[in-house]
């Protein structure tokens, strides 16, 4: 953690994981299903952002908004009657972004087991200032070995969307420039 009187005009301090972790927990109701009568997987997705954004404001102390979302993974269904938590951390942060992991446990309204896990997703917020321009954001220290564990396999997705996006940049330019109109 670095002192905020020792920061550079223009820094921003660092902050621990700790600081902005957080747990949405909701009942899902016979409004969330979908035609088979299991919870609708877009509604899932609405609280994992809404955990996520959540996190990435709190961390950035600002807005942030969702600059995309990838890897979603739904393991196991939800059922109405089912309370379902959302747990989200920052993972990474880098000059502007953060990406946050999220992981979705369930427990059964009719079972007596732990909490199961039934999703994940790792999502890219962009801190913002009044303009809607990127604003940095405090460096997320980790404090655990799993902390440590996720900043560097978040590290390894940033390296990997970052190389896909110039990749694809890249061969539309190509064809472009070779006069291909698609
Ligand atoms: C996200 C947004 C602020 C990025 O603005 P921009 O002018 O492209 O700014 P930059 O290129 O400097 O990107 C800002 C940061 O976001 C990251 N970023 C931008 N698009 C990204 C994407 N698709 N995936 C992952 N990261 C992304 C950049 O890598 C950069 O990170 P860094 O500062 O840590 O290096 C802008 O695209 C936006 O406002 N999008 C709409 C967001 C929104 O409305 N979300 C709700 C969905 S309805």
């Amino acid at each position: 953690m670095t002192d905020q009187a020792q920061q550079p005009e223009g820094e921003v301090p660092d902050k621990p994981t700790s600081a902005s972790r957080t747990t949405l927990s909701h009942i899902m109701t016979g409004s969330d299903t979908n035609l088979l009568g299991t919870v609708h997987g877009g509604v899932i997705m609405k609280l994992v952002d809404d955990a996520a954004g959540a996190v990435a404001g709190r961390h950035s102390g600002g807005p942030a908004v969702t600059a995309s979302m990838d890897e979603m993974v739904f393991l196991e269904p939800v059922r109405v009657g089912d309370l379902v938590h959302v747990r989200a951390q920052v993972n990474w942060t880098g000059r502007s972004s953060m990406e946050v992991g999220v992981r979705v446990m369930a427990e059964r309204w009719n079972e007596s087991t732990p909490a199961q896990q039934v999703g994940s997703a790792y999502l890219v917020f962009a801190a913002v200032d009044e303009e809607g321009k990127p604003r940095r954001v405090p460096q997320v220290v980790p404090e655990t070995e799993r902390d440590k564990r996720r900043y560097q396999e978040a590290q390894i997705r940033r390296t990997h969307r970052l190389a896909r996006r110039r990749a694809i940049k890249d061969l539309r330019e190509k064809r472009a420039a070779e006069g291909i109109d698609d």
